[in-house]
């Protein structure tokens, strides 16, 4: 099996090799769409790579990183992921970034540690991955040098073996729930137990309780799962409310970190599909 990321094929290689690492994918305009829906709404990157003012998103600083997440076991500084080429993307490869976003993996080789969520991340199907690439290409460049991340825990050798290729989910809404949820917008990590590893307990998929601490005070991740401590007396509508407006079943507003404000932009089709999702899982107390 081989990585089939559009970037590497004959004539447009050619061109982008000439040009820089720039234009090849940004000639796509539905790959740009695609990749611009990726990033700005389901998978929410500005959540954690914009810095964040008291008035939300700081203007103009579009993905150029340096919000920090200071845990017991790590300091993590977001990067800047725009093409700056000094303190951002700007002179990696769009397989070079692909593989950065997919796998965990730095150009030098360094791995790329939490909370960016990469278990799930490698789950990105190969047209997905490569719209995201295309998309960051065309975000304006911000000079930003950030901080870098200190882990007093071990990183892992490696988030798992080389990514080669990853299909699209099936045509059909559980398939393609599922693929939004865990794959693309994350949400399982937030809304699933950790182990004392760090990483999400599989088992317990959904059940909540992931503490977040913040300006906001702590929020704790809810149960998504069809039990009656979960979303299983809730209505589609009010899941709907949840994500996209951030209103809890009874009208209270919901806490950060949750993205919200990326969200309200998802389609009907893909909230048909996370709620054909939730209601499939199995019921958690
Ligand atoms: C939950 C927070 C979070 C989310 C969501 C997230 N990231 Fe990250 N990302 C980070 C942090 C923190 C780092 C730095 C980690 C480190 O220093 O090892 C990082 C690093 C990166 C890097 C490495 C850049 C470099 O210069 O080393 C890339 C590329 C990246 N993220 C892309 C993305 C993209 C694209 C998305 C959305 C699909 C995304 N990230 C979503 C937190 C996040
Ligand atoms: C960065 C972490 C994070 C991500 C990503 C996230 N959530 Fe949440 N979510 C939370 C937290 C924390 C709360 C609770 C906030 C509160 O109670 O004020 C919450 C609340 C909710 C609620 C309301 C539950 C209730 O009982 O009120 C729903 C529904 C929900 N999330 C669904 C989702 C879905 C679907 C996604 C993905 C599209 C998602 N979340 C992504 C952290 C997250």
């Amino acid at each position: 099996m081989r990585m089939v990321l559009r970037v590497s094929f004959g004539t447009m290689a050619a061109v982008a090799a000439w040009l820089g690492p720039q234009p090849a994918l940004a000639q796509d305009p539905a790959l740009l769409d695609r990749g611009r829906y990726l990033v700005e709404v389901t998978g929410a990157c500005g959540n954690c790579h914009t810095p964040m003012g008291p008035q939300g998103p700081v203007p103009g600083r579009a993905l150029a990183g340096g919000m920090v997440f200071d845990e017991p076991p790590f300091r993590a500084v977001a990067s800047n992921i725009t093409p700056d080429p000094e303190t951002g993307i700007g002179r990696w490869t769009d397989a070079q970034l692909a593989r950065a976003i997919r796998e965990g993996i730095r150009p030098d080789g360094s791995l790329i540690g939490p909370p960016m969520p990469m278990t799930l991340y490698r789950g990105l199907s190969d047209r997905d991955v490569a719209a995201m690439v295309a998309y960051l290409r065309t975000v304006p460049p911000v000079a930003n040098a950030v901080e870098r991340s200190v882990y007093r825990m071990p990183l892992p050798p490696s988030y798992g073996p080389p990514v080669t290729s990853v299909a699209p989910p099936a045509d059909h809404p559980v398939a393609r729930g599922e693929y939004l949820v865990n794959a693309v917008a994350h949400c399982m990590e937030c809304h699933t137990p950790m182990l004392p590893n760090g990483q999400n307990d599989r088992s317990r998929l959904g059940a909540g309780g992931v503490e977040f601490r913040g300006p906001w005070g702590v929020s704790v991740a809810r149960n998504l799962t069809p039990h009656e401590s979960g979303l299983g007396s809730w209505t589609d509508a009010q899941i709907i409310r949840a994500v996209t407006e951030g209103l809890s079943a009874n009208g209270r507003p919901l806490a950060p970190p949750m993205a919200f404000a990326a969200y309200r932009n998802m389609t009907q089709q893909e909230l048909g599909d996370l709620i054909a999702y939730l209601r499939s899982l199995a019921p958690q107390p």
